[in-house]
């Protein structure tokens, strides 16, 4: 399975910050892994017209379920596409968290990337309240189901990535052998109750949470990783091109 190294500027970056991009693509033009950029909305039609014959593809952090209307504020699928996305990034716990987005909501959304030509990320994981009570397995159980039970997808237009909440931004990741209980446990979702007519064997499941260039081999050695989806790490293209190359080695 090909890996996917997707990085999730969210609300960081202005114009000159697309220089980084410039670095990531001349010093990585054909990684043996796909690679990905979701920046925020303004930089999105700029990034991809850079991006434009690379190896780098560009996404969007999240999109309105309905296909246009009276949302302000909001972006559709359809935009994001116009603007040269080929990905979609949702249910990240920021907006579950920020804009109190319940898998109901990210659902509908899923099925609105789909049906516009988006490949989306869905992004699941527990809180450390529910980490510490045992629950992690049946949270992310919920939201993997509520996300893909009897959806139409392919292997090429959902991946699933596992970000823990309390790992994201913190510096802080759970063992190995937590995300790789997680990785096989969803995996085996994938292939059983979610699977999708078959797809979800070959659906990329890729972990969250403070990745950075120091931790990133280890974590894709774990069986079951199929990539990672970065935040912090993702916005240096020397950060984040030596996550590509890790991943890529992972591959080889
Ligand atoms: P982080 O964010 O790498 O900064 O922890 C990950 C994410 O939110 O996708």
């Amino acid at each position: 399975m090909r890996g996917l190294a997707a990085g999730n500027w969210k609300m960081n970056g202005t114009a000159e910050d697309l220089d980084e991009i410039r670095k990531l693509i001349s010093g990585h033009p054909a990684p043996a892994c796909d690679m990905l950029i979701c920046p925020p909305a303004t930089l999105l039609a700029r990034m991809a017209d850079i991006a434009a014959g690379s190896a780098l593809q560009v996404g969007g952090q999240d999109c309105h379920p309905a296909p246009s209307g009276a949302h302000t504020g909001d972006i559709s699928a359809a935009m994001l596409r116009d603007a040269g996305a080929t990905h979609v990034i949702l249910g990240h716990s920021e907006r579950r968290q920020d804009h109190r987005e319940t898998d109901q909501m990210i659902r509908a959304k899923l099925e609105t990337a789909l049906s516009r030509n988006l490949a989306a990320i869905l992004c699941l994981g527990e809180t450390r309240e529910e980490r510490e009570g045992g629950q992690t397995l049946d949270i992310v159980g919920r939201q993997i189901a509520a996300g893909t039970r009897n959806l139409d997808y392919s292997a090429d237009n959902l991946i699933i990535a596992y970000e823990p909440v309390w790992a994201i931004g913190t510096g802080l990741t759970p063992t190995l052998a937590e995300i790789a209980e997680v990785h096989a446990f969803l995996r085996d979702q994938l292939q059983g109750a979610c699977g999708g007519k078959g797809a979800g064997a070959g659906v990329r499941l890729l972990y969250g949470g403070s990745v950075k260039p120091s931790n990133a081999a280890e974590i894709f050695a774990l069986p079951h990783v199929n990539g990672a989806l970065v935040g912090g790490a993702s916005l240096r293209a020397s950060d984040f091109g030596a996550i590509v190359q890790a991943l890529a080695a992972a591959a080889s």
